[in-house]
């Protein structure tokens, strides 16, 4: 069995994160939100990965190599712009040949990995298996309508008027059967390959298509909001590791985890929270659920349930909360006289000020 994760797309809602950068990459307790997803296929026993890239091949290429990190054979395969996800599988055809397969969608968060149902999948092989969760807003999801016996009647993509409220979560798993799906649907009135397509089509010709709903959690990180809340899952698991050096001054409440080379002095930190590689911490608070990244340097501020990533400087602020922050950006006072807001924001980025 192979898997093929994709990691291209517009990435038009993690706007302006992803002008610059793969929203793939974005990092989850300071790991990609990719690598969860990788260490769930080593996990349920998979080795042969595609991985599906677009603009950002470079990006992805570099941070993920060629997958001996985990014991995995990475192939990447070029996607020349973001036309589907059944288009993906199109694609890949060369890479995943008559193999059965798991379709993992590089941005999709899952806790406790995907081992028992790829082993069920193996035993079973249905043509196509999807997992289903029950979610507040249908509508933003695909989503599956059942059959009162809980076999599959219809998927329909991001429905206006949802009859269901079960999401199609972002892993999917395949037989060969569904290259003859993607081959025979149309571009849909975005202009993309539907995946929920190709599966409407495997219904319509009679074949298998099996469905169970999960029960743990699952996020589809496609917005600033799910990221914040996955930083939080996954800080919630972390146990104390405090190293780096840290005065006397310091204090430091809960599972705080600071890397060896990281500096603190005069700050109080209270966890969950994690503190990367050569970051500098001086006269600030850092408070639950907040990733600094590698290099960051944190000044008479204050910052909480936040993501602050690689080189990020902020000095004199507080509060940070609730926030995203890219890598390389740097957030400062402005002059005291006049009282103003001094701003230099790419393209789509959003701001929220304390008036
Ligand atoms: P989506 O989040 O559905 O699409 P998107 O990345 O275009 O995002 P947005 O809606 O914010 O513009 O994609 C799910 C995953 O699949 C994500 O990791 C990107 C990837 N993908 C591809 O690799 N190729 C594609 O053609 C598409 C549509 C998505």
């Amino acid at each position: 069995m192979k898997a093929l994760v994709l990691s291209g797309g517009h990435g038009t809602r993690m706007r302006p994160i992803t002008h610059t950068s793969a929203k793939q990459l974005i990092p989850i307790a300071n790991r990609p939100v990719l690598f969860y997803g990788l260490d769930a296929l080593k996990e349920a026993g998979i080795t042969e990965v595609g991985i599906v890239v677009g603009d950002t091949a470079d990006e992805v290429m570099n941070t993920v190599g060629d997958g001996s990190r985990w014991g995995l054979e990475i192939t990447y395969i070029q996607q020349d712009a973001p036309r589907g996800l059944a288009h993906c599988v199109l694609i890949s055809k060369d890479f995943l040949q008559d193999d059965d397969f798991v379709l993992y969608l590089g941005d999709n968060f899952i806790v406790n990995g995907i081992t028992g149902v790829v082993d069920e999948f193996r035993q079973q092989r249905p043509d196509a298996h999807i997992l289903l969760t029950k979610v507040e807003d249908p509508s933003r999801f695909g989503v599956a309508e059942l059959n009162p016996d809980g076999t599959v009647r219809k998927l329909v993509e991001k429905p206006k008027e949802p009859r269901s409220d079960l999401a199609i979560v972002g892993v999917y798993l395949f037989t060969p059967k569904i290259h003859d799906a993607v081959n025979a649907i149309r571009p849909s009135k975005r202009g993309e390959l539907e995946i929920t397509d190709a599966m409407q089509w495997l219904l319509d010709h009679g074949h298998d298509v099996r469905s169970h709903e999960i029960t743990g959690y699952w996020k589809d990180t496609g917005q600033v909001e799910d990221m914040l809340e996955c930083n939080r899952m996954v800080l919630e698991t972390f146990s104390a590791d405090v190293r780096g050096d840290l005065d006397e001054e310091s204090t430091v409440i809960g599972r705080v985890v600071i890397h060896e080379t990281a500096q603190i002095r005069r700050s109080h930190l209270v966890g969950p929270l994690v503190i990367g590689a050569g970051a500098k911490v001086s006269d600030s608070y850092i408070g639950p659920f907040t990733s600094i990244g590698d290099g960051c340097e944190l000044a008479d501020t204050e910052v909480e349930s936040s993501i602050v990533m690689d080189r990020s400087t902020i000095r004199g602020v507080h509060r940070v909360q609730d926030s995203l922050i890219g890598r390389d950006v740097h957030v400062m006072p402005a002059r005291d006289v006049p009282r103003t807001h001094q701003l230099v924001l790419g393209d789509h980025s959003r701001v929220r000020i304390v008036r």
